[in-house]
């Protein structure tokens, strides 16, 4: 049984969690939202490298982990070699999912929808060019969309043509059928994102990472194992960087399983 934290800015990391959760429940877990220094998506290479060393070095005085998940593909782009050459334990990274949208496209035409720093790092311009050379890219950054996903997790309501704006360039071109989920917010918005194209009358394929990574902590890890007695005591832990008082908020962490809230001052 291994201590894995899965680390995001907000609350992206939960549709990480949900999938690792499902795979490995055996495992303790800690959530960490470094809720405020939210969001990553804006911030500068410099200023993610610095809060990253910054919160994992706190969660490192405070907890043994054994994993930790960097459940953001904005920070993924930047701060992984830096993690693993300062802390011990394993460090697994998001990366957008374009070698499994280049193999499920027919038109050879996918849409990559992500923050717009992952947008724009070379990291990204690297993994295109690797797996989805034969493919034409449209990239959407969006913030605003990372917004809505916050705001759907804290019970606020959804104004859903903010959707058809944003998604406009991929309902728009007709020839685009497979769409990437490159910011971990976004899995929490699959059925608002599939019932805006289904509004518009698109028909487009949806991949995220959240599979990948679940499948990745198993390698890392070791195969899932039932859990022996159904109430053997795991910890499932969410920590934030700044106090929230959303009620609906702590709702929402145990529907993903995280029955405790803790405050991790950086
Ligand atoms: N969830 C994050 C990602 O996967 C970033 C959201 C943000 O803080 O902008 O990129």
């Amino acid at each position: 049984m291994a201590l894995v934290a899965i680390y995001d800015s907000g609350v992206g990391g939960l549709s990480i969690a949900h999938e690792v959760l499902r795979t490995s429940p055996e495992h303790d877990y800690i959530f960490l939202s470094d809720n405020q220094a939210f969001p990553y998506g804006t911030k500068e290479k410099q200023d993610l490298l610095d809060r990253s060393l910054a919160i994992i070095s706190r969660l490192d005085e405070n907890f043994c982990i054994d994993v930790l998940i960097v459940a953001c593909n904005t920070a993924s782009t930047v701060v992984l070699p830096m993690l693993r050459e300062r802390f011990d334990f394993d460090v697994i990274g998001v990366v957008p999912a374009i070698k499994p949208a280049a193999q499920l496209s027919k038109t050879k035409h996918i849409c990559l929808l992500a923050t717009p720093g992952t947008i724009e790092r070379s990291y990204t311009d690297e993994l295109i060019e690797r797996f989805a050379s034969n493919c034409k890219i449209t990239k959407i950054g969006s913030s605003e969309l990372v917004l809505i996903a916050e705001d759907k997790l804290y019970g606020r309501t959804l104004d859903q043509s903010q959707l058809d704006t944003i998604l406009e360039p991929v309902i728009e071109n007709t020839e685009i059928d497979v769409l990437v989920l490159a910011c971990t917010h976004f899995p929490l918005l699959r059925d608002e994102i599939e019932k805006c194209f289904l509004r518009n009358a698109r028909s487009v394929r949806l991949v995220d990472s959240g599979e990948a990574i679940a499948k990745r902590l198993v390698s890392i890890v070791g195969e899932s194992q039932q859990i022996a007695n159904a109430n053997a005591s795991v910890i499932r832990t969410a920590l934030v960087s700044a106090p929230i008082n959303q009620e609906r908020f702590t709702h929402t962490l145990a529907d993903y399983g995280f029955d405790e809230l803790q405050l991790l001052s950086v």
